[in-house]
């Protein structure tokens, strides 16, 4: 070993005895006789100090070195007088009185400033991601990561499950997203597909009666990338055979409070988690991973609007869409700028605009009061709970647009108000999902997660009609914080089930023979009953930090172009190596 002790090991018992220390080095003051040096590992940092007339060898060394040298100090740890200390540094009561300096390596000057956070381009700290991961937040953000994976093995092993790795290289398997394809050498012109999850193999290590199922699974999932996605992230993926869905529910609540209180215990959570079914979710708070560390619900009011001369509503409600609204304390007082940039923000979630009243003690204020009779407008503010000083805003549509305006609306109004309290990890269950889901642009019904949920069986009769619509599955999601973490369901073990629902989907009969065959015959051969989940770890970690980019917890992710700019990826490949993959490469103009 090269050191004796780390950079944040060290405290007044050691003063004293003689330690070498090895590091990077964080700061440097120079006051001629007295040079003092900020030493950094990824376990704290200790002060150091040379004098030139104790030790002139050790003194010259230092002061050559600069920022992000890779130094070696030998020196004498003594207790700092009483005006030196530093109540914020672990090691802050102790320096080491240099004897000896080495530098074992120069560094140049950095792109990025370690020792502080700066505002650089993504594109820098992506680029020099190695000296960007050395920085105090993302060496904690990492540091975290590791400890809540050790945390979630030990729990889930400590319960009876097994953990099973499945293959990289295999078949498609649905999710929603694109696959990332890999071409075979020894198969001209096949393909692997990278795992958008391991959702097939884990069921059929259900049938193989492995009974509890978890994995650290690495994902990969070419779609639009968001401050929540990457197109390779990594789930906690979970299978358990002769379970329901509550079995699966226990399981996850009591593990993701147990990891909170563990990783990190100045957060707190609800208990014991609200639920939520996807329809009064989407009505309370036009979202399928509402924020509930506030309120801000979404009212309907058509009933109290219908009658009203606002042709805006009156027509959205004709046209069998909604008029609904939020009551927001406070923001009676909005500029005619501020509203007009309301409209602006609804159109984010898909709404063509906001409408507002302002409530004052005199009344109620607002281009649009003019269409509502007294009566109208009192049962507006009535129904809303309004108080004067308070806005109204409301978004008149069709449902979805009416849903994903407010939704908007609500997450910026509870982020300027500052209603949410940072420390909470609301976490929610989301429960009974719709099996399928209607493909705008397509006309085409697909499942809304994915095949293999089962139906819930009071809505059979309507699969059987063919009532896709209203069938929910025993599908439920994990929400936290307007995030959603986790994703579940009980599984179909019925083979003569799963077909009817392949067959409702849009794939031909030839497809599901060949993308979902294996799966049929295994249900053929015993299959047990079986439901599981599957939290999304790196969304775990991002609340977990503080972060709000899953960016920041992952330690050499991609731009949101799908690039690693370190490493240059992706990359044309060699004409030899496209060769033996047996592909031409056309790039289109
Ligand atoms: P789903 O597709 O909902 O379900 O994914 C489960 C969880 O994985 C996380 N996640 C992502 N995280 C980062 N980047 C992405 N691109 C990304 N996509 C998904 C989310 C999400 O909730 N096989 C099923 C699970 C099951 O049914 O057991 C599945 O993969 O946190």
């Amino acid at each position: 070993m090269l050191r004796t002790h780390t950079c944040g090991e060290l405290r007044p018992l050691q003063a004293g005895e003689q330690v070498t220390l090895t590091g990077w080095l964080n700061r440097r003051r120079d006051f001629g006789t007295l040079i003092f040096i900020d030493l950094r590992d990824r376990y704290g940092i200790t002060q150091v100090v040379v004098d030139s007339t104790t030790s002139p060898e050790a003194h010259a060394v230092l002061a050559e070195a600069r920022s992000e040298y890779v130094l070696k100090i030998v020196g004498m740890v003594r207790v700092r007088p009483e005006d030196g200390r530093n109540t914020n540094l672990p090691t802050g009561e102790i320096e080491v009185v240099a004897q000896q300096a080495e530098i074992l390596n120069p560094s140049k000057q950095p792109p990025l400033y370690i020792a502080k956070e700066g505002n650089e381009d993504e594109a820098l700290r992506l680029k020099y991601r190695y000296l960007d991961l050395r920085r105090a937040r993302m060496q904690r953000n990492i540091i975290l990561r590791h400890q809540t994976i050790k945390f979630i093995r030990d729990w889930m092993s400590a319960r009876g499950f097994l953990e099973i790795e499945t293959p990289m290289l295999m078949a498609s398997t649905p999710e929603g997203a694109r696959d990332y394809l890999v071409p075979s050498r020894l198969h001209p012109g096949e393909f692997y597909a990278l795992p958008q999850s391991p959702q097939q193999l884990k069921q059929l290590l259900m049938v193989a009666g492995f009974d509890k199922y978890f994995q650290i699974a690495r994902c990969m999932r070419d779609e639009d990338l968001r401050a929540d996605r990457q197109p390779e992230f990594t789930q906690l993926d979970i299978e358990m055979s002769f379970v329901e869905q509550e079995d699966v529910l226990q399981l996850v609540e009591p593990l993701m409070t147990e990891l909170v209180a563990a990783i990190v215990p100045q957060k707190h959570v609800l208990s014991p988690f609200p639920r939520l079914t996807y329809y009064e979710a989407m009505e309370r708070f036009g979202s399928d991973k509402p924020d509930l560390r506030y309120g801000l619900e979404l009212v309907n009011v058509g009933e109290i609007v219908s009658e009203s001369q606002f042709v805006v509503f009156t027509q959205a409600l004709a046209n069998g869409g909604q008029v609904k609204a939020i009551r927001v304390p406070g923001c009676g007082n909005y500029t005619r700028k501020q509203l007009d940039e309301l409209s602006e923000v609804a159109r984010t979630g898909g709404a063509k605009a906001a409408a507002t009243l302002s409530i004052e003690a005199a009344g109620v204020k607002g281009s649009i009061a003019k269409f509502f009779t007294p009566e109208q407008t009192a049962a507006l503010v009535e129904t809303l709970g309004g108080e004067p000083g308070d806005l109204l805003v409301f978004v008149a549509d069709n449902k979805d647009a009416v849903a994903g305006g407010l939704d908007k609306l609500r997450r910026e109004f509870a982020r300027r108000l500052n209603l949410a309290d940072p420390d909470l990890l609301a976490f929610a269950w989301v429960v009974d999902f719709p099996m399928f889901e209607l493909n705008h642009e397509t006309g085409v019904w697909d499942a809304q997660h994915h095949p293999f949920c089962m139906v819930n069986p009071a809505d059979v009769e309507k699969l059987n009609r063919n009532e896709l619509e209203g069938v929910r599955a025993a599908a439920y999601d994990l929400v936290c914080n307007g995030y959603e973490l986790a994703s579940g369901s009980v599984r179909i073990h019925d083979r003569a089930i799963q077909q009817r629902i392949f067959d409702r989907l849009p794939y031909t009969p030839g497809e599901i023979q060949r993308r979902f065959g294996h799966m049929l015959e295994a249900f053929e051969y015993g299959a047990p009953p079986h439901a599981g989940i599957a939290p999304g770890i790196d969304r775990v970690l991002a609340l977990f930090c503080d972060e709000d980019n899953i960016r920041e917890v992952i330690a050499f992710p991609k731009t949101q172009r799908a690039e690693d700019l370190m490493m240059h990826s992706p990359s044309p490949a060699t004409e030899k190596q496209l060769r033996e993959l047996h592909l031409d490469v056309k790039v289109e103009a």
